[in-house]
Order: C-alpha cells, then structure tokens, then sequence
C-alpha cells in the first residue's frame, strides 16, 4: 500500500467554510488522502476563500506567492483554491498567480475528486459552475469517524436579498434549503460520532423553506423542533439570520424550545434608515427595534449579536449617529463591525465613497461602543448558573473550556468532567475575553 497523500486545509471568511472544508477533506479522504496541519508536508493544499471585503481577498494571494518555494521543492504538489474567491474570480487566479492547478467554486465541491485526478494528470482544472445535482448528497462523509462536541450543519445556502453592499448572492448563487430528511440524518450521524451541539447554517438561515417529511415546505421552527427530538443533541444554534425573516415560530422557539439556545445573532447593519435604503436592507431601524424586543418577550435572557458597516456610500455623520442610538437602544452581547469595503460588480460601488479617515473614525466610535457593552453583559454573567458544554482541555492542569448556553467561553479548574459533557457551572470572575467559573453538583 502507498502512504497515504496528505491535504492541507486553510479556512477563510464565515461558518459555511467552515462546514465546506470538513466536507471537502472527508471527500477527498475516499481518493486516499489525509489531513495534515503543516503546508510544508501536504500533496495538495486548498484554500478555502472569502470574497466578502478587500481584505480578505487579498490575503489569498499573498498566501499563494509565500507557497511559491514549497512547489519549487515538490514539483507534485498541486495547489488549489476553493470558496467564493474561485467563484468571484475563476480564471483570472490562474493568471495572476500560475502555481494554482484547480479552481473550484462553492457549488461544485462534490467534482473535487475527478478534478484533483485531471489535476495530477499536469492540467489546469476549473469548475465554476452551478450544477443542478445536490451537492450536499455527493460528499462524502467518513463514516463514524469520532468528532468534536459542536458541529456546524448547512440547513440553506445562497442569498436572494441582493444587500447592495454584498457579494453573496454572486458568489453562493440563489437562495437554496436542504430537505428535512436529509438534515436529519446528517444530524444523526453527527450526535452517533459524539456531537452533542449543532449550529444550522445559512447566509440566511431564518428563510428556510426545506421540503419537510409531510411533503410541505417548513420553516426553520419546524426543522428545530424535529432536530430536538434526537436523543443525545443537546443544544441548537442557528445563524445567520435577517430581521426580515423572523417568523412568530422562530420567536416562540426561542421561548418555549430548551435545546434552542439563547443566542441570536440578528445583523442590522446600520441604524439610518436613510442608509438602510439604500443598502437595500428593506427594513428599517424601527422594524428592527421591534422584532428584539418580541425575541426579548420571548426569552428575556437572550444575548443578541450583530453585523455593522459604517462608511457606506453616503453616510454622514447624523447617519452614524443613528447607528450609535441603535446599538445603545438594543445593547448587543457581542458584534462584528466593518468599514465598508467596495465590491466589484455590487451595486453600490459605482456610488460615491465616503472619505476613508471620516469612515475610520466612525469605526473606532462605534467598536469602542461594542467592545463597552460586550464586557458590560459579560461582567453581568458572575454570581450567574449556566449551562457550559466543555470542548476541551484548558492551558493548566485539571482545567476544562467550554461554551456557556450564551456562547461564552468559560475555563473550569479543577474541573471532574470530560470533553462532551454539559455541565451547570457557577461563574465566578470575568476576564478580558472569557469567563471563569465553578461546578454546580
Ligand atoms: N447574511 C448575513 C451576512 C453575511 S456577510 C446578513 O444578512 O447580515 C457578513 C457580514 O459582512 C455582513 O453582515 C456585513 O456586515 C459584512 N459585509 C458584507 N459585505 C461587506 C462589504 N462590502 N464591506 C464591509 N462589510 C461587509
Ligand atoms: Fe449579503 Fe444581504 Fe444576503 Fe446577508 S442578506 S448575505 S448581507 S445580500
Ligand atoms: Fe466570505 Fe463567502 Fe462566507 S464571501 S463570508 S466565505 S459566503
């Protein structure tokens, strides 16, 4: 037998890559390969990539000229690029940098085996194609294969929202839900391998429309109350969703459902509905404001998350102050804030840019603002009883991490249980980016 050929994996941008990576690693482990963590090792490295700021494109050729040694060394190692930069750019990677071999777009990863084949064979491969056929059948997953205890689980890809700042839907392609049945048994077999949390992923997950085991179309409620049911899940997350979507069943899971956890990230982006229109959003700060607050009736306790772009083509400062009004009104857990970055080819690039500095500034103001909330709900977590599933082993001895029910980490000394356990922990201290707690017998 030859040894086996080792594939190097390196994630960028969201969850859903995430969910790919694993997806394409255990497909391309029925062509013989395994795993590794080092570049300098592997006979095929892929780059999983986000197209969805300027950034974080380039990162991926700066990253191909650093493999340009290692390829001189192993004139068989083939080097390929996956995610939404294969799909925004397709040929032109190939161009800008010749040592890329294979180029493969989020919807055809289940063609990876016969492209890595043609790929060996010396040709340059590229697929970007939107097949019909269901990818998510065609991988392959390694059957019973032991896994960690939170697992992400694409539920629905692609995005029809059209943001005007946003590369989604050119990138993932139209708004698509997996069948119910099909979820359930991949969640299946994820609890059987030692899951124990799944997070349902879709760029917008709350729209989920998956043909369900009657025949009709199900909301993602219903998709959640089915899932709660396997034996051994213990806790549902979902993510992400848009504040136009969420149903009354979604918000009365958050209430009534005790798998579904507390925790909703809800982007909204901007605070201005001015700005708000002409991102396309179609909702307002007003419509916003009042679907937390139906969560809030819902599940007081729920920790709320958000996305934020500041500088978008004609923000003015009165803009961002209402951005800031926004954030002080909902108080987020948590959030992710962006200066707006201009995509090529979305309909708000043409427009007129605000003035870098103006948009740097507003950036600095309002993460200052985030970063003061989020420590603030984080301190109100000591003296508090929460649930935490441990993940893993701490830095000392005897000490556990894991996430809280609010998916705050949480480090445990002195800690009697094992990885895959859920446990009820005290919290006793916060620190700068995690919590500290006790075990509740
Ligand atoms: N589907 C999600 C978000 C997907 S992209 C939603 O509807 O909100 C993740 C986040 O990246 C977005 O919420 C947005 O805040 C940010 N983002 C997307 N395009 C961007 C751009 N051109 N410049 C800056 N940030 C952007
Ligand atoms: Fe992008 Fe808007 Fe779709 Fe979210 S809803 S993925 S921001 S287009
Ligand atoms: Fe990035 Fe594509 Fe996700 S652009 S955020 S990797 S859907």
């Amino acid at each position: 037998m030859s040894a086996p050929k080792k594939l190097f994996i390196k994630t960028y941008g969201c969850q859903m890559n995430v969910y790919d990576s694993e997806r394409m690693a255990e497909t391309l482990g029925e062509q013989g390969y395994v795993e590794t963590k080092s570049a300098d090792d592997a006979d095929m490295i892929l780059l999983n990539t986000c197209h969805i700021r300027e950034k974080a494109a380039e990162k991926v050729y700066s990253e191909l000229g650093r493999f340009k040694g290692l390829k001189a060394e192993k004139p068989d190692l083939k080097i390929g690029v996956a995610g939404c930069v294969a799909q925004a750019e397709g040929e032109e990677i190939m161009r800008r940098q010749p040592l890329v071999d294979l180029v493969v777009g989020p919807q055809s990863y289940h063609r990876l085996p016969e492209m890595e084949a043609k790929a060996r064979t010396g040709d340059k491969v590229l697929d970007t194609d939107f097949p019909e056929e269901d990818k998510f059948e065609r991988l392959k997953r390694r059957p019973k294969a032991k896994r960690g205890p939170a697992a992400f689980l694409t539920v629905q890809e692609g995005c029809d929202k059209f943001c005007a700042f946003c590369v989604v839907p050119y990138t993932r392609g139209a708004e698509v839900s997996r069948p119910v049945d099909r979820i359930l048994s991949e969640a299946r077999d994820l609890v059987e391998r030692g899951v124990r949390e799944i997070t349902l992923l879709g760029q917008n997950v709350n729209a989920y429309h998956g043909a369900g085991t009657d025949g009709s179309d199900w909301t993602l409620a219903q998709l959640i109350w089915e899932l709660d049911k396997i034996d051994g899940l213990q806790r549902i997350r979902f993510t992400t969703s848009h504040p136009n979507d969420m149903q009354d069943d979604l918000i009365e899971a958050h209430g009534t459902c005790s798998k579904l956890m507390p925790y909703l990230h809800l982007p909204v982006q901007s605070g201005s509905d001015k700005i708000l229109k002409r991102m396309n959003r179609s909702h307002t700060a007003e419509s916003y404001l009042r679907v937390i607050e139906r969560i809030r009736a819902a599940r007081p306790d729920i920790l709320l998350s958000g996305d934020f772009i500041v500088g978008f083509p004609e923000e003015t400062e009165e803009d961002f102050q209402a951005t800031m009004d926004l954030v002080k009104e909902v108080r987020y857990g948590t959030a992710y804030s962006f200066k707006y970055s201009t995509r090529p080819g979305t309909p708000a690039a043409e427009r007129a840019q605000v003035d870098p500095a103006a948009a740097d500034d507003r950036l600095q103001r309002l993460q200052a603002l985030l970063t003061q909330q989020q420590r603030e709900i984080q301190d109100s977590m000591v003296g508090r009883e929460v649930g935490v599933l441990f993940e893993k082993k701490g830095r000392f001895p005897g000490q556990m991490v894991g996430k809280s029910d609010y998916l705050h980490a949480v480090h445990v000394s002195d800690c009697t249980r094992e990885i895959g356990d859920l446990a009820r922990v005290r919290i006793v201290s916060s620190g700068p980016n995690s919590l500290a707690g006790e075990l509740i017998d």
